[in-house]
């Protein structure tokens, strides 16, 4: 996403979405040191926006999976599509090198998940092709859906999504999509939110926080 190239009147949504991440940022920091999962209320932003929540979608094997397929292990859930050109594929792959920091015990408590912006070209069998690239997170899911579905998804997490025309490119479109990374906890509550760009390292550190704070329980 390139925001030089884009209509102005993107820019009001984006500060919107900007404000809504900040409010999450500070509930965050915040609940930090509380054990979060204790807790049977959902997170809200300042906002008063609850991040995460119930969704219908489609993984890269063809199977439909809601919210409750992923209780028991924590989310790292980001919103993007495959044939974006640079902030999907960099956003993963600063995952994948923030997952690999850590041991394989501390790794397999996360289940990184990426939901489709782009359902009309984003099938089952093109997630499955793409997720399985070498520089992403070796266990990451694609999920996909109808649009309906997918703005579902994405509205329950505060992420807006505009597919732009664009007749430069031979698909004649691209999807503008809010690239942040949304830490979910075993119960699908929201627990922290890795903004376009943090570090891997510092990732790494926060994830390894949050198994401190929620030991897996053997
Ligand atoms: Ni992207």
């Amino acid at each position: 996403m390139d925001l030089s190239k884009r209509p102005i009147w993107l820019f009001p949504a984006l500060s919107a979405v900007i404000a809504l991440i900040l409010g999450a940022l500070i509930v965050s920091s915040q609940l930090n040191p509380a054990p979060r999962e204790a807790s049977a209320s959902s997170v809200r932003t300042a906002e008063g926006v609850t991040l995460g929540g119930p969704f219908t979608l489609v993984n890269h094997e063809g199977e439909t999976v809601t919210e409750e397929t992923y209780r028991g292990t924590a989310m790292l859930v980001y919103f993007g599509f495959t044939y974006c050109p640079d902030m999907c594929p960099a956003s993963l792959q600063l995952l994948k090198v923030a997952l690999d920091e850590l041991d394989a015990d501390e790794r397999a408590a996360f289940q990184p998940i990426l939901i489709s912006v782009d359902p009309e070209r984003d099938t089952p069998e093109s997630l499955a092709q793409y997720v399985s690239g070498s520089a992403f997170p070796e266990n990451l899911v694609g999920l996909t859906g109808t649009l309906d579905q997918v703005r579902a998804a994405a509205t329950g997490y505060g992420v807006y999504f505009s597919r732009v025309e664009d007749s430069s490119l031979t698909s004649g479109y691209t999807v503008d999509h809010v690239s942040v990374i949304f830490l979910m906890d075993r119960n699908g509550e929201f627990v922290d939110i890795f903004p376009h760009g943090t570090a891997p390292t510092v990732i790494a550190q926060r994830l390894q926080r949050f198994l401190q704070d929620n030991p897996v329980q053997s």
